[in-house]
């Protein structure tokens, strides 16, 4: 019998040595403990109900409780050791300041423990896009927090809700979205909280974000990163609502052909502390509404103007003389998140030149 030399010896001994790492290496991998994810349900779609299968309009929102949304997916505990919370029950039309100043002081609340790596908050999502926007402004921890509603209730054929729930809990419970900002999980696709926007009434894809694009994809039970945001959000914002208990009170008003400035006059007379103008084109503002915003900023009330299109950027001093206005324009951001964005600065300053400055960074 041939002795083993000591080369083949040496080989043996490696092959096991490499055999019981990659071994072990596994049931480190299996044994890995799943990520702590906190579910804040505040209502809508996703939490709606039908009359019959095909009913997937004219349905009723926010009716299932948060237990039920998480028993209607049990393979979310393969993913995360998940937790739900009912902050709200409401169709999110129905969305307000106070609503959003409870919900953060929540989120931030459970962000501090350290038994919480991520939230998800369901959400209706006519206004999904507002309360995404406005905690990527005042959420001050890194760990994941991700946005989901449906198009589609519980109730119908192909209903969008529980693969969205499935892959927003997947998101916030990732390395990969740690420190992306407030995020927006719908339709397998991630998307960053200052440029998605609702852009159908009623199809499954109906969140886009158009010419900036989106940030990345699920895919076979994964995230796939492709794009960051490059303004700044959460831990890097000056913003804190920790000690407030109400929000400036700011008011959009829509430009169209023919306008007509008394629906400004009102709200700059119900006491506006700022209006967000949103101008036909490039931010343009008719000779019918100017002596109005002119009057409204001598009396204290910030403009900004916005633009109706929905992309690009609103050009300062190109479509009225914002120098000597003294008004202030969004950058990209639409009417709807340009309001958010002002209400938070007016928690700051009043100046409109750091205002300015404000919509340039975030
Ligand atoms: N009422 C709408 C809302 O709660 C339903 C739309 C939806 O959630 O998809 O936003």
């Amino acid at each position: 019998m041939s002795h083993p030399t000591p080369a083949r010896f040496l080989k043996a001994l490696l092959a096991c040595a490499i055999l019981l790492s990659s071994y072990a290496g596994a049931a480190e991998k299996a044994a890995a403990p799943l990520a702590h994810v906190t579910i804040l349900a505040t209502g809508g779609t996703i939490a709606g109900s039908g009359a019959t299968t095909t009913t997937t309009v004219g349905y009723t929102a926010a009716t299932v409780g948060v237990e039920r949304l998480i028993a209607a997916v049990p393979e979310l505990a393969k993913v995360a050791q998940v937790k739900g919370e009912q902050v709200f029950q409401i169709a999110s039309e129905n969305m307000s300041n106070e609503h959003w100043l409870v919900l953060a002081k929540r989120v931030n609340t459970l962000l501090a423990q350290s038994d919480v790596d991520g939230i998800v908050i369901t959400h209706g999502t006519d206004t999904l896009e507002e309360t995404a926007y406005f905690l990527d402004l005042v959420v001050k921890s890194r760990k994941p927090v991700v946005l989901v509603g449906a198009m589609r209730p519980g109730t119908a054929l192909s209903a969008d809700g529980p693969i969205n729930l499935y892959n927003a809990v997947l998101l916030a419970a990732s390395q990969e979205a740690v420190g992306k900002g407030v995020l927006v999980a719908m339709n397998d696709q991630i998307h960053g909280a200052r440029d998605v926007t609702k852009t159908n009434t009623s199809t499954p894809d109906s969140f886009k974000t158009p010419e900036l694009g989106m940030l990345g994809y699920f895919q076979g039970n994964k995230p796939y990163f492709y794009h960051a945001s490059t303004r700044k959000h959460t831990v890097d914002t000056e913003f804190d609502v920790s000690k407030l208990d109400a929000l400036p009170q700011v008011d959009i008003v829509y430009g169209y052909a023919n306008v007509n400035p008394v629906a400004l006059n009102a709200l700059v007379g119900a006491g506006a502390k700022g209006i967000i103008h949103a101008g036909v084109g490039d931010g343009s503002l008719a000779a019918k509404v100017l002596p109005s915003l002119t009057a409204a900023r001598k009396q204290g009330v910030l403009i900004v103007r916005s633009a109706r299109v929905g992309q690009g950027i609103v050009a300062r001093n190109g479509e009225a003389n914002d120098d000597e206005l003294d008004f202030v324009v969004s950058d990209t951001l639409n009417p709807q998140k340009a309001r958010i964005l002002l209400m938070l600065a007016l928690t700051r300053t009043n100046d409109s030149k750091d205002i300015q400055r404000m919509f340039y960074t975030y």
